[in-house]
């Protein structure tokens, strides 16, 4: 079996105040699609940022077999935060250099922009639906468009590894649509690994192949889409201290 992709072992994390991770192991492998849910709270974003490097927890991470702190190839892995809208409005950027820094993190930054990446910022913008605001400064769109320009930013690198922390957040449903779709294409081939936090599961689970579940910073449940929908509400619900506040049922499914 190939290496993960991402490895974590034995990871916590401790804000000032508090213990936030507690013991996470896990491993994505190439091709996988994870999602992690849990309540607020629970950690999501924490895990993210500590896999991104953004934050320095206890025990080990490896990106594409190389330990956190040797890795260097980030163009590989793109990635679009809970609030990619809190963009610093005042910063003098347009729609379509924000997408363009996309390509950047794999050119190098003082390569020019050739013809066919011209195209590649056109298709991205064009698939969240701001091809038409591409001369606008970032700053001045809503925080939804705001958030389509972070996710087009991140479709333009065809990226190996996508890390996704509830991306359409504020973003209108018709987006939200089309931005799975696009998924869904570009998780085809299986070459590509996704990682998603997101409050859908429903919504999403055709595309996932594999949840963690985190509870109070602790892994509540690590396994395949097919195992988590046969574990019944009686123990998901065991997993949680206030019963009551996860509802299990098959929903509507995209
Ligand atoms: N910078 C910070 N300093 C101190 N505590 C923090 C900080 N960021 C987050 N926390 C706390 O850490 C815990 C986990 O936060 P985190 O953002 O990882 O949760 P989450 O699962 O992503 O939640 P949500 O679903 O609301 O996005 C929360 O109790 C949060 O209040
Ligand atoms: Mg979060």
């Amino acid at each position: 079996m190939s290496e993960p992709i991402i490895e974590i072992n034995h990871l916590s994390y401790d804000y000032p105040d508090r213990r936030v991770l507690s013991d996470i192991s896990l491993a994505v492998r190439q091709g996988e699609f994870l999602a992690i849910v849990g309540e607020n709270g629970s950690g999501k974003s924490t895990l993210i940022k500590c896999i991104l490097g953004l934050l320095k927890p206890e025990g080990s991470i490896r990106l594409f077999g190389r330990e956190l702190d040797q890795f260097d190839e980030w163009w590989r892995i793109s990635y679009v935060s809970q609030k990619a809208a809190s963009f610093n409005s005042g910063f003098p950027v347009t729609v379509e250099e924000v997408v363009e820094m996309g390509l950047y993190a794999k050119k190098g930054l003082f390569k020019r922009l050739k013809k066919g990446d011209r195209t590649k910022v056109r298709q991205a913008l064009e698939t969240v639906g701001m091809w038409d605001r591409r001369s606008s400064k970032v700053g001045d769109l809503s925080g939804g468009q705001q958030q389509r320009v972070f996710i087009a930013r991140a479709l333009v690198n065809d990226p190996e590894l996508m890390i996704l922390d509830e991306p359409t957040v504020g973003v209108d449903q018709r987006y939200v649509k089309e931005f799975y779709e696009i998924l869904e294409e570009l998780r085809a081939d299986k070459k590509r690994t996704f990682v998603l936090v997101t409050h859908d599961i429903h919504f999403v689970s055709r595309l996932v192949t594999d949840v963690v579940h985190l509870i109070d910073g602790k892994l509540g449940c690590n396994c395949g889409i097919k195992e988590y929908w046969e574990l019944d509400e009686k123990e998901i619900r065991s997993l949680y201290p206030v019963p009551g506040r996860v509802l299990v049922h098959e929903g509507e499914r995209v």
